[in-house]
């Protein structure tokens, strides 16, 4: 295995704090264990069931309408994500082989597959399309030792979600190949169900990928859930022997009650998000130099600056010049464009970031 790094966390890292107006965070603002109707001490710090605690199982299932032995609990849907990869990707069953990922995308996803010896490469969702999947291209590129296709739903970084049609098409398209699709859908309870389908509803080789870091403001508490049929979940729960073994007993109850509260946890983060898209909306669309693809919900968009401007420059004069932080596309594997993440920010400050944008890009010098 090589770990070349994980390029967009690393930046993100190295930038984390640098900027009083911070729009680089894609998290909602964190709720409180009193806001859970929790105390520490309901917490027990006792050892966990073998395979995943039983009582967020039993609720991850029951609110995501799956069965238990279809839950995997791992570290933050990042956890989900890698350790569903070496489950997929497994020597043992025949090689790494090819991997087809989105771009523009959240890299951190590539990234994370290389480790395994994957072949990776991209197909287009692009943005003339309003970011929707190329099914031509991704058709296009599948290889007969294509192993796995990697999609976000809401997609990092635009916010475009995608459609039922969509989610079916996937579906028929691992059935088809006999490969899986991996869905990360951690921005997607920003969407009702209607709106976005949970890909694990639409076929046996889809695997869904959520956690709590994104609409459920509970990013420090590490955990994620990914739901897939019953064998590949066991398979795993086996990789997760050679990691930590298991979740923290902790983080996990928490958890728990927190998607016992589930429904007002989205509501939560609809009433933040959808003021603070709508202003957002107002500065990007009253702006010439701006154009984008309107998110329908969420708190990440990703403006194109009508400028022909270094995007990655671009991040570090905002950040020198205006204290203000925005993730540039070019981490995305979309120069010209920047993310913006707007669930932390009050919306005066959201106001004042938006204005130190509009600012900062005319100034910065070509
Ligand atoms: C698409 C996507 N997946 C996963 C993550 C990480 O989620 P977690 O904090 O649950 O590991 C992020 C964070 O930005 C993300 O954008």
């Amino acid at each position: 295995m090589r770990f070349d790094g994980v390029h967009y966390l690393r930046w993100a890292k190295e930038h984390q704090g640098r900027a009083r107006y911070a729009l680089t965070c894609s998290n909602m603002r964190p709720v409180t264990l009193a806001e859970l109707d929790l105390s520490l001490d309901d917490v027990a710090i006792a050892s966990g069931d073998p395979d995943g605690y039983g009582p967020l199982k039993a609720v991850a299932a029951e609110q995501f309408g799956v069965s238990p032995d279809e839950v995997f609990i791992g570290a933050g849907a990042t956890g989900c994500n890698f350790v569903a990869f070496a489950a997929v990707l497994d020597e043992a069953d025949g090689g790494p082989g090819h991997v087809l990922c989105e771009t523009p995308g959240y890299t951190c996803l590539d990234d994370a597959v290389r480790p395994f010896g994957a072949a990776v490469e991209t197909f287009a969702r692009p943005y003339d399309t309003g970011f929707t999947l190329d099914f031509d291209d991704l058709k296009r590129r599948l290889r007969p030792d294509t192993r796995l296709v990697v999609v976000t739903n809401l997609h990092n970084p635009s916010g475009a979600a995608l459609r039922p049609e969509e989610v079916s098409e996937l579906a028929a398209i691992a059935e088809a190949h006999g490969c899986r699709v991996l869905v990360d859908e951690v921005y997607k309870d920003f969407l009702t169900e209607s709106a976005s389908p949970m890909a694990r509803r639409s076929g046996g080789r889809m695997i869904s990928v959520t956690g709590l870091s994104k609409v459920y403001g509970l990013t420090g508490l590490r955990v994620g859930l990914l739901f897939a049929d019953a064998a590949f979940v066991r398979r795993c729960y086996r990789i997760v022997d050679y990691l930590a073994g298991a979740n923290s007993v902790p983080g996990d109850a928490i958890a728990a009650a927190a998607l016992r509260r589930r429904d007002w946890l989205m509501e939560r983060a609809r009433a933040v998000a959808a003021p603070a898209l709508a202003r957002v909306r107002a500065h990007v669309e009253a702006d010439e130099l701006l154009e984008w693809v309107a998110p329908p919900a969420g708190i990440i968009a990703f403006p194109r600056i009508r400028r022909p401007l270094d995007t990655l420059a671009l991040a570090d004069f905002l950040e020198r010049e205006y204290d203000l932080g925005v993730t540039p596309g070019d981490l995305f594997g979309l120069p010209g464009h920047v993310r913006m993440g707007f669930g932390l920010a009050e919306p005066e400050e959201l106001e004042e970031a938006l204005r130190r944008f509009r600012d900062g890009i005319r100034a910065m010098p070509e």
